[in-house]
């Protein structure tokens, strides 16, 4: 009877440990964490660091411009890149102000498009000093050391004025112009790249025209307000004096065309109109009869620079020069092409 109590006793015990260790709360600490933290570590290994890249702009000058900041803003959201934007308000100074604060802040690669060619050796060092490779878009600079930018993408501007030149040159006669031309040449930017480059390209074809002569040249800035007020005061003096207006950018070009109106002139007719851009605004007025021809330049140049800026930063090997496939519009093709046109 004695030995029953004491494995009745004993079965009670027993039961009475397996029911507390049954609703044992689970353990805390040591034991358990080790493998959750590596399970942990497994699922939040760290993202991929954004690229960051700093942009200086020229600034907001003409309908390019504003295509080409829209087209460099949107690439870079698509391809995950973090953009820090600066307007350099079409002031030097203002450009390598932001280059020096993207160099404090450490950004991963900055490019930018320069105001002018020259002026720059200092802040690209700096640049350079710091590891941060420079990725020139649009406009070149003009310098001794090449190793201060990595690659610089954009248009051939001698060639797009070359193309302006030979444009004239293939269709003077049907435009009712004699050998004899007088030639107004409206300006960009005094030192920028595309001012010097389209006036060199243009004057490189005249060789071949003895008659062409530019009785007039000064520039309008690459603004449409400053195209207008050139061309309204050359046609107060020389209203009779021109035959061909050649602009280097089409904002220009629009604006003269208000200034010839006024003159009561007959754009595209009294006076032939050649310029550069081929925005849409420029593909209006040659459907409209007052511009006869704009010479391609592409501002879409926003994939492009974010596909070299992770290139560069992966180490690949990019081209020293990418230049940008433009084409040439004449009036006659304005009303098929301006569907298709992206800016
Ligand atoms: O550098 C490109 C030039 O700058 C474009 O032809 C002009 O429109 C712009 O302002």
């Amino acid at each position: 009877m004695k030995k029953m109590s004491r494995a009745i006793a004993l079965f009670v015990s027993l039961l009475l440990v397996f029911s507390l260790a049954a609703c044992a709360k689970p353990q805390p600490a040591a034991t358990q964490t080790e493998p959750t933290q590596s399970t942990a570590a497994e699922n939040t290994a760290p993202a991929e660091k954004k690229i960051v890249l700093g942009f200086a702009q020229v600034g907001a000058e003409s309908e390019w411009r504003t295509a080409n900041t829209k087209s460099i803003q949107e690439e870079a959201a698509k391809a995950g890149i973090e953009l820090k934007f600066v307007d350099g308000q079409q002031k030097q100074e203002v450009q390598i102000k932001a280059i020096r604060s993207f160099i404090a802040q450490k950004v991963d690669v900055i490019a930018f498009s320069p105001k002018v060619e020259t002026g720059w050796d200092t802040v690209l060092q700096e640049a350079k000093a710091a590891g941060i490779p420079v990725i020139l878009t649009d406009r070149a600079v003009d310098t001794k050391d090449e190793s201060l930018y990595v690659t610089f993408i954009g248009s051939d501007f001698v060639e797009e004025g070359r193309r302006a030149a030979n444009w004239l040159g293939e269709n003077a006669a049907r435009l009712g112009l004699k050998e004899n031309i007088n030639i107004f040449e409206l300006q960009g930017t005094v030192g920028s790249a595309p001012a010097i480059d389209r006036k060199t390209g243009f004057e490189e074809v005249m060789k071949k025209y003895p008659g062409w002569k530019i009785v007039k040249s000064q520039t309008g800035n690459f603004t449409r307000a400053e195209g207008k007020q050139v061309m309204e005061s050359w046609l107060k003096s020389d209203k009779d004096n021109i035959d061909v207006l050649y602009a280097h950018n089409d904002d220009m070009a629009l604006g003269a065309i208000q200034a010839i109106e006024e003159a009561g002139l007959v754009p595209g007719k009294d006076i032939i109109i050649i310029s550069i851009d081929a925005v849409k605004g420029a593909f209006e007025a040659m459907i409209a009869g007052k511009l006869n021809c704009s010479v391609e330049c592409s501002p879409l140049l926003g994939a492009q620079l974010m596909q070299i800026a992770k290139d560069v930063l992966a180490g690949k090997p990019v081209e020293k020069r990418i230049v940008t496939n433009e084409g040439v519009f004449p009036a006659e093709t304005a009303a098929k092409e301006l569907p298709n046109r992206q800016y």
